[in-house]
């Protein structure tokens, strides 16, 4: 039977046999800006803030997610940090397996968060533990960092050229992939290797290796350590003494991550990092104490000048004191390197952090961990991870998250300030120049502060947020913030002019309520329960202490 074609047509377009699946929409590739020094990570064109949680080391399985979603909602995260294994990603040579990384990407579209890969390959922790088993097999091909002492170390050697080649082919693979699956920019970030560098040997002395390091240092590596490039010209004991050995391994980690990194961009640009086994910002030992090669603070502008094409070099956060963790916020938030907390411990005292990270700029923070496959890294983290455990956290993305574009954009123009407590001080100061925040520690709601002893445990965070012609937002978990006049105008009595709770709709404050009172006349006080407010200062000798 003939049929026209317009009756065809028409007949197709009432029963679509094959109905076209709606093409998604190509959102912007995200990426970092600067201005000022200061940065910001854009998703989907506009400031984001990564609220994530890395889960386990072997938890990034199809098979595993359904003891990962729980309690990546429990903590309310933006952002998931998942493992690419390169075990299995490439499980014969030039032969890739896709398969995982499309379910991961899928699944995390399903539950509308973001993915960060973690590459894990020829450095994992220092180890080459993620090589596929046909390298491992092969270590005359591939081989491992020969020690001082001439025997193998469990670190493969940044001189072989196959191991470079082969990681470089495989990132490249794995970035043209997502180049190809992901228009919608779930995947927003990648991390190329875990923690690289080398326990226990501060670098390889194989032959290739020492040949490098008898030749001259390369003058982007002087420059880059404040040395003169080129006269006289030096070799790396001369120009760097007892550092020789380490600044060397970095040198060499740093170029050939560099260069896988400039393979995987060359396909698609993302945004790429790597993460730092820190040594103590404060009292480091000497080298050898700690992982060699990687970004550790002494080492960044080596790692800036070997290795262009990582964007961030960001600390993996394991030590719990005050001072510490403040001094790794400024080390590793500068000019040229935007803050990002790939990990840190998920004990609950490590949440609190949350608030200095955003106040030091940060784009992103994740605690390590996250997930009920009932692995738990105690003593760095939480002896038990369950929904108890991962609270502390979950305050932190809940209070947040509604407004997360804003303070994004907010830290970006340099407007955001925040702080943690530290123990032993119930009292701190930001400063916001006309005007101060006094953040108070351990008093109830009502009642003087005159007794503040700080929280029995350091639970305490505050964030401020100037708006602009004397309004701020302010926010807080644990603690009482009074605002107070500062400057060349102090000690005039300050007045709360308004004081609104209420969250950011689309793009605008939405006030539920005024704050007077009781809820403002000792100070404006924040337990656990998410509360945010704009507030507008005023003197008692004239409006909006200007005068
Ligand atoms: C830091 C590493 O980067 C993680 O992959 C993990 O091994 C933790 N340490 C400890 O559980």
């Amino acid at each position: 039977m003939f049929h026209s074609k317009a009756f065809i047509l028409s007949l197709a377009m009432l029963f679509p046999v094959f109905p076209a699946a709606a093409k998604p929409v190509e959102a912007p590739i995200p990426k970092l800006v600067s201005q000022d020094g200061r940065h910001a990570l854009l998703v989907d064109g506009a400031p984001f803030l990564v609220l994530g949680a890395q889960v386990n080391n072997s938890s990034a399985w199809p098979t595993m997610m359904y003891k990962v979603w729980p309690a990546i909602q429990a903590i309310h995260a933006n952002t998931v940090e998942m493992p690419i294994y390169w075990e299995q990603f490439e499980p014969k040579p030039g032969a890739f397996d896709y398969s995982v990384v499309d379910d991961l990407v899928g699944q995390c579209r399903k539950k509308n968060v973001r993915l960060i890969l973690l590459w894990f390959a020829t450095w994992k922790n220092g180890s080459p533990h993620y090589l596929p088993l046909w390298m491992k097999q092969d270590p005359a091909t591939y081989p491992r960092m020969l020690g001082q002492n001439g025997r193998p170390v469990d670190s493969a050697s940044p001189f072989s050229p196959n191991t470079l080649a082969a990681e470089r082919r495989a990132f490249a693979a794995l970035m043209r992939h997502l180049k190809k699956i992901d228009p919608q920019r779930t995947v927003i970030m990648v991390q190329v290797e875990n923690e690289p560098g080398t326990w226990g040997a501060i670098r390889d002395h194989s032959p290739a290796a020492q040949k490098a390091f008898d030749e001259l240092v390369p003058p982007e590596v002087l420059i880059a350590m404040g040395k003169p490039p080129r006269n006289p010209a030096a070799g790396w004991k001369q120009a760097f003494g007892k550092e020789a050995d380490e600044f060397f391994h970095a040198w060499a980690v740093a170029r050939f991550i560099g260069e896988v990194a400039a393979a995987g961009k060359a396909e698609y640009p993302l945004p790429l990092f790597v993460n730092a086994a820190l040594r103590d910002p404060l009292a480091p030992g000497p080298p050898g104490s700690y992982e060699s090669g990687g970004p550790t603070d002494n080492v960044l502008p080596i790692w800036k000048a070997a290795a262009p094409a990582i964007d961030i070099l960001a600390p993996d956060i394991y030590m719990n004191e005050h001072p510490k963790v403040m001094k790794i916020l400024e080390l590793y938030g500068r000019a040229d390197n935007p803050l990002l907390i790939p990990e840190i411990a998920n004990a609950p005292e490590y949440a609190r952090y949350f608030f200095p990270a955003l106040g030091h700029q940060a784009i992103g923070f994740a605690p390590f961990g996250i997930d009920y496959t009932g692995f738990e890294n105690a003593p760095l983290g939480a002896p038990k991870i369950n929904e108890e455990a991962i609270r502390p956290f979950a305050l932190n993305y809940e209070l947040v998250a509604p407004m997360m574009r804003e303070l994004a954009q907010l830290s970006f123009d340099g407007k955001l300030k925040a702080v943690a407590e530290k123990p032993g001080e119930a009292r701190q100061i930001i400063d916001l120049g006309v005007w101060k925040a006094e953040v108070i520690y351990g008093v109830g709601q009502f009642g003087f502060a005159d007794k503040a002893a700080g929280n029995p445990a350091p639970i305490g965070r505050a964030l401020v947020a100037d708006l602009g012609n004397h309004t701020f937002l302010v926010t807080g978990l644990h603690c009482r913030v009074e605002l107070q006049v500062s400057g060349q105008a102090a000690g005039k009595q300050r007045e709360y002019l308004r004081v609104e709770e209420g969250a950011f709709e689309n793009g605008k404050f939405k006030v539920v309520r005024f704050w007077n009172g009781d809820q403002t006349d000792w100070g404006l006080n924040f337990t656990s329960a998410p509360q945010v407010l704009r507030v507008t200062m005023g003197t008692l000798t004239g409006p909006k202490g200007e005068q």
